[in-house]
């Protein structure tokens, strides 16, 4: 067993022990990768100014977004198929999550269903929805949500229809897997084996919030044109108000990268919203979240939360973002690494990894408490924002 030190060592370890169709699902953006890539780059241009002679004892990176108490400024964000990366693995998600003091938020396109979720941990947790052409679907799962203690609504806006990734075209991903040939020769591969051993033992392999309870849905494992027919590609900001009332409680609106868009938020009473390109995995060419951040922040001052998530890897990216003016972040692939390194130990370990690591950096910028972080920490370089036209 190697040693784990950095996010990048879970990393090593999920592409070995899992199929190559669930970590290249994981581990890609669409098109041509170019805002995926600079999720990650753009942290790595903003520097940090370190100070000395400060007491760096009693330190804390304790915070809280929407109210809730966080042992870090950092949630765990939805992602799709979770439980392909590892059998059951949203539920190790979430009650790693809930150990370490931080939020799990479920998304609609999880192996394991809400009930599931509910079942296996205490804490409430966070829903993803994406909004279906189906209406009755919507309202089914929104009831389903609330009978669960479900203590937030995460709205999705940022994916009406998918932004092709090339990779899952040419990989067949399907959830289950197919027995193809290729498949078969994928998972030969003796690290694979635990993998393959957990998922034979789990009976959770299909997308268990959607099959049996979509009206006509009972095979979906082509998750591609299973999108295209169901995503309601007339979402618009009349159909979110409805949502918003449907639901009735906590609401963070996800996928905010414009200015504009970021104040109609506000005007909707959002709790928080989510600066996000969806980890580069739908508008290739846009900017970066991290890049966007100041301009929206500017936008909606402290009309609502403003969050932010795609790229973050390192605990040095959560200080940058929260010293920027974020009130939280959030976190995809970098807990899916763990999750498929070493399961429900794995995203424990990746949790620890970044809160060793933001704590550290807080002190070495002598700041004792996540909470006084700000602009001063941080030295940006002059064309980070403002350099584009429109
Ligand atoms: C494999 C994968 C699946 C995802 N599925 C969803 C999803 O179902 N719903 C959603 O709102 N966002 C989804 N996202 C986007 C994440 O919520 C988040 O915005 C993104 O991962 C942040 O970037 P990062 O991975 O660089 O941290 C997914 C991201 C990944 C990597």
């Amino acid at each position: 067993m190697p040693v784990i030190t950095c996010i990048d060592d879970l990393k090593a370890l999920h592409r070995a022990r899992t199929p190559r169709m669930f970590y290249e699902y994981c581990e890609s953006g669409s098109y041509t990768e170019q805002t995926f890539r600079e999720n990650t780059a753009d942290f790595d241009r903003i520097r940090l100014r370190q100070r000395v002679a400060v007491d760096l004892s009693d330190r804390s990176t304790a915070s809280t977004m929407i109210g809730t108490d966080v042992a870090m400024p950092v949630a765990l964000a939805p992602v799709g198929m979770c439980g392909m990366q590892r059998a059951d693995g949203e539920i190790k998600a979430a009650r790693a999550a809930e150990a370490f003091g931080v939020p799990f938020t479920l998304s609609t396109m999880s192996i394991c269903s809400i009930e599931d979720v509910a079942e296996a941990t205490q804490a409430p947790f966070w829903f993803q929805l994406y909004v279906m052409r189906d209406e009755a679907f919507v309202d089914d799962i929104l009831a389903r949500a609330r009978a669960a203690g479900v203590s937030a609504l995460v709205l999705t806006l940022d994916l009406q229809l998918l932004g092709q990734r090339h990779r899952d075209l040419k990989n067949a991903l399907t959830a289950p897997p197919q027995p193809t040939l290729a498949n078969a020769i994928d998972m030969a591969d003796p690290r694979r084996w635990r993998w393959i051993a957990e998922m034979l033992a789990t009976r959770r392999r299909t997308f268990r919030n959607i099959v049996g309870h979509a009206k006509g849905v009972e095979n979906l494992s082509e998750i591609h044109n299973w999108t295209a027919q169901q995503f309601d590609p007339r979402l618009d900001w009349d159909k979110v108000a409805r949502i918003r009332d449907e639901w009735g409680g906590k609401l963070i609106l996800k996928g905010i990268l414009d200015p504009a868009d970021a104040g109609r938020c506000a005007d909707l009473g959002a709790d928080a919203i989510i600066v996000s390109n969806h980890g580069g995995r739908q508008l290739d060419g846009a900017l970066s979240s991290i890049r966007m951040l100041p301009s929206i922040l500017r936008e909606v001052g402290d009309r609502t939360e403003v969050w932010m998530d795609g790229g973050i890897r390192k605990g040095q990216d959560i200080l940058k973002a929260i010293a920027l003016g974020a009130k939280g972040t959030m976190i995809g692939r970098a807990y899916l690494h763990g999750l498929g390194a070493m399961g429900e130990a794995g995203v424990t370990r990746a949790l620890e990894i970044l809160r060793r690591e933001l704590d550290v950096t807080m002190a070495l910028c002598g700041e004792r408490d996540v909470r006084n972080l700000g602009r001063h920490n941080l030295l940006v370089p002059g064309d980070f924002e403002g350099s584009w036209q429109e």
